[in-house]
């Protein structure tokens, strides 16, 4: 459309009010909490952009669907319909359902992975990181030189380093890599797209050394939405075509539905491999439920395969990405450093450059996600070396991670322009305090997975 407006392609059935809070209290809430934001109660977040996983808005036709479900304990209405909907968008041979993409990656981690393995990707998540480190396994990321590079605005910066990854697996280390997994897109490097081409020839060097290649496949739409947008090749081809062909060059996958699902709950575990797939079920069964409804009801089944279908529509995924620009446009304008070009799911603020005299072990992305909420009651979430970086041991500091990044998410179909217009303001207001802001320290920690339990407080 040749509009400059952004329009939401849907209309507003159900609302829900938004809290709205005063500076004194945001001051209080956070406090309470020891300086972590997600220990904040909804009540007090007036727009969450914490995640977008699990927190988008379904369509009346998901809603619909929720009342068909059937709650069979085997063979369901409900999970004939999931089947068939992911059968044809993934092609995969067998379909496992689970709860969420994490307890794929433990049943995968579990049925996988021995002491020592290395699993090239281009970004692990943090949560597959942690998975496959729990399995004493080691991740490595092989991420594309542009992808490093924060600030180049190179079309594909999700893409693996194929030099790299070729290094391995001819490498004497080659015996210890059970797969190849690509994550699109490229959660932890920003939300930055992964090329056909890429995904081809990592199929190419995993049939070449005789590697399974596996894709961690949640926000599959995003990035088919900017190989359209991006990729000569496919300027033509049917978003749900890139989708399938996407899938279809590897062996199989995990996804979290909670993204490109549409779903508050779900996730999915798929191989083309017999063997593989009868060790996940009789995991399956041990930890998520029987293989027609893994960690789920027959309704959540439903509204799945309702949002499955309705991800892959032109309109939504150009207003989805469109929105993310205008607001990376606006913190561009507000003077704030950001990862270029915006991800396909959240503005990400690089906090290293934006407050370079707090060092990494004082956390400049949780200073900046802090002041974030206190300026506006906008949650965001640091993904720096609070959340990637390794504990220092006997008083040492801690190991930074390479970037110093905030997240702000935006959940699928929930905010409006006026919403981001919001945010805007927050950022700018956060431009004029940076000079204020204050790095952190750790009271308390956990050992896996610190940011989301750790108590901080401000250094003074
Ligand atoms: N892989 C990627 C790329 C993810 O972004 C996530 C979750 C997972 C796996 C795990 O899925 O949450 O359903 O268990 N990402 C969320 C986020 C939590 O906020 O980015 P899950």
């Amino acid at each position: 459309m040749d509009f400059e407006t952004i329009i939401e392609p849907f209309k507003i059935k159900s609302v829900e009010s938004l809290p709205i809070t005063t500076s004194d209290q945001r001051k209080e809430y956070l406090e309470r909490e020891y300086w972590n934001v997600f220990g904040l109660k909804s009540q007090e977040v007036t727009i969450d952009l914490l995640t977008d996983s699990g927190t988008g808005s379904m369509s009346s036709e998901q809603w619909a669907a929720i009342m068909r479900g059937d709650e069979a304990y085997a063979g369901s209405h409900s999970w004939q319909r999931f089947h068939e909907v992911v059968s044809e968008l993934t092609g995969y041979k067998h379909i496992i359902p689970t709860h969420q993409g994490r307890a794929s990656e433990k049943i995968l981690a579990t049925i996988t992975l021995k002491e020592g393995d290395i699993i090239p990707s281009n970004s692990h998540f943090d949560t597959t990181r942690a998975n496959f480190e729990f399995a004493n396994a080691i991740p490595v990321d092989l991420l594309c030189e542009e992808g490093l590079d924060l600030l180049s605005p190179s079309p594909f910066k999700g893409n693996i380093d194929l030099e790299k990854l070729e290094e391995l697996l001819k490498s004497e280390d080659s015996d210890k890599v059970p797969f190849v997994l690509m994550t699109i897109t490229n959660n932890t490097g920003g939300g930055q797209p992964v090329s056909m081409e890429n995904l081809k020839k990592v199929r190419e060097l995993c049939t070449k050394y005789n590697k399974m290649f596996l894709l961690d496949a949640c926000r599959f739409a995003e990035n088919a939405w900017f190989v359209s947008q991006r990729e000569e090749k496919y300027k033509n081809v049917e978003i749900r075509e890139i989708t399938k062909e996407a899938f279809r060059l590897a062996d199989g996958c995990t996804i979290s539905l909670k993204k490109d699902g549409f779903g508050n709950i779900g996730g999915i575990l798929a191989f083309n491999d017999d063997e593989l797939a009868e060790a996940a079920r009789n995991l399956l069964i041990l930890t998520e439920g029987f293989p027609t409804y893994g960690g789920l009801a027959g309704r959540d089944l439903d509204a799945l395969a309702q949002g499955l279908k309705e991800i892959t529509d032109r309109n939504y995924l150009e207003y989805r990405a469109r929105s993310i620009s205008y607001l990376a446009e606006k913190a561009k304008n507000a003077g704030i450093p950001i990862v270029q070009p915006a991800g396909g799911h959240a503005l990400y603020i690089d906090a290293k450059n934006f407050v370079p005299d707090i060092p990494s072990h004082q956390y400049p992305g949780h200073s900046v996600a802090c002041e974030i909420y206190l300026i506006g009651g906008v949650r965001a979430v640091e993904l720096g070396t609070l959340a990637f970086g390794v504990a220092g041991k006997n008083g040492q500091p801690d190991t930074p991670a390479t970037h110093e990044l905030v997240r702000l998410a935006a959940p699928r179909r929930t905010y409006t322009q006026s919403h981001f217009d919001y945010v805007g303001e927050v950022l700018e207001k956060l431009s004029d305090t940076k000079d204020k802001l204050k790095g952190y320290e750790i009271l308390e920690q956990p050992k896996q997975l610190r940011h989301f339990t750790a108590k901080l407080k401000p250094i003074s």
